[in-house]
């Protein structure tokens, strides 16, 4: 039987030739994109969840770390780096250690889930948990690989992008054509801008600029309106200018001075969409809900893009019947302890019985 070959092998004809000499996979891509029935009667629109959490590390990060660990492994670098808040450090060393090379990783000293870490880890990357917020530590790791032969994996590489847009083709292979309109959280805005170039390119509206094998064709009549939700306490480019202290519980985006600002606001304004802020209780609603009558458990940060379509829908802003895709970026097991909390903020604590049928129907209420 045929096995999904990873995003290069797939959609190579759609990127540079540079990050297809030399591969390095996990078998990224090819996540499911799923019905949501309960996000479809809450929203009067006909909605469906990318789920990037199937990811082999359990984010989107995997689209975009195979091509620029492919491109560094094609170029013969030994070690590479990133900043990151969590994820992007667990895929760049899990990709990294396929590839035999050396990966450092400078996160927010506190400020990442324990999963994460616990990755970043076991793969073998040297990591630092620097005295200040991810926007320190990005600076820091574009200063080092300036100065030092190490290559920068950070979304501001553009074969991350290259990577990272194939979730749009992937989308658009399964509708038949591009959505109404795409949701996601956006954090230092990598992805936002990745979605938005792969739309365009599948509509022909423009191709990969570096690969020879560049397709013109359209495969997609038309383009999604794009919709971007930032953490409230996180959201520059809502505000318009970058936020010292950004805040959140959702760790994953508490970004304040995102690299990719002005390729979001283009994808914002080109596709006739929109940049919002959401709360973290609205995050942590969107959380439960995906959870408890979606079935997909996701980390809070991957929660933003169903909290915003759902505070759109609540102001009357979604069409109705519009095809709608919300891409849920990371898994739940990153960072499980927000599910046991109650909406009230209180502990979920289970409930013990002894192992006798009776005792347990009669907790179970079958009594
Ligand atoms: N969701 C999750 C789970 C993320 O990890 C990130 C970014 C985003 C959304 C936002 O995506 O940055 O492309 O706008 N995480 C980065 C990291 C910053 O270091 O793992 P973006």
């Amino acid at each position: 039987a045929n096995q999904w070959r990873g995003v290069i092998r797939e959609y190579a004809e759609r990127l540079p030739e540079h990050v297809t000499r030399e591969v390095v996979t996990l078998g990224e891509g090819g996540t499911p994109l799923v019905p949501a029935p309960a996000l479809s009667e809450r929203t009067g629109a006909e909605v469906y969840v990318k789920v990037e959490g199937m990811n082999p590390t359990g984010s989107f990060k995997d689209r975009g770390m195979t091509t620029a660990i492919s491109a560094a492994a094609g170029r013969g670098a030994r070690a590479v780096v990133c900043a990151s808040t969590g994820n992007t450090s667990a895929s760049a060393a899990a990709y990294a250690a396929r590839a035999g090379m050396v990966c450092a990783v400078l996160v927010p000293d506190g400020k990442i889930a324990m999963g994460k870490l616990s990755q970043a880890i076991a793969h073998g990357a040297q990591l630092l948990q620097v005295d200040g917020n991810f926007d320190d530590c990005l600076v820091a790791a574009r200063k080092l690989a300036e100065v030092h032969p190490v290559e920068l994996v950070n979304s501001v590489n553009p074969d991350r992008i290259e990577g990272q847009k194939t979730a749009a083709f992937e989308v658009v292979d399964v509708l038949g054509d591009a959505p109404d309109i795409h949701a996601l959280p956006v954090g230092n805005a990598g992805n936002i801008t990745a979605y938005w170039k792969g739309y365009l390119e599948y509509a022909g509206v423009a191709t990969s600029e570096t690969g020879p094998g560049a397709a013109p064709t359209a495969v997609a009549s038309r383009t999604p309106r794009m919709w971007g939700f930032q953490a409230a306490g996180a959201a520059p480019i809502v505000k318009g200018h970058p936020v010292d202290q950004p805040e959140t519980i959702a760790t994953a985006i508490r970004i304040g001075n995102p690299a990719s600002w002005q390729q979001a606001e283009a994808a914002r304004d080109d596709s006739g969409g929109v940049i919002e802020a959401v709360t973290d209780e609205q995050i942590l609603a969107a959380h439960r809900l995906l959870s408890s009558e979606v079935g997909v458990f996701v980390e809070p940060a991957s929660a933003a893009g169903v909290a915003g379509l759902l505070d759109r829908a609540e102001r009357g802003l979604v069409p109705a019947g519009a095809r709608v895709v919300v891409t849920v970026t990371g898994h739940g097991l990153k960072d499980p302890g927000w599910a046991l909390r109650t909406a009230d903020g209180s502990e979920v604590v289970p409930t013990r019985v002894s192992a006798d049928v009776v005792s347990i129907a009669d907790a179970l209420g079958l009594g």
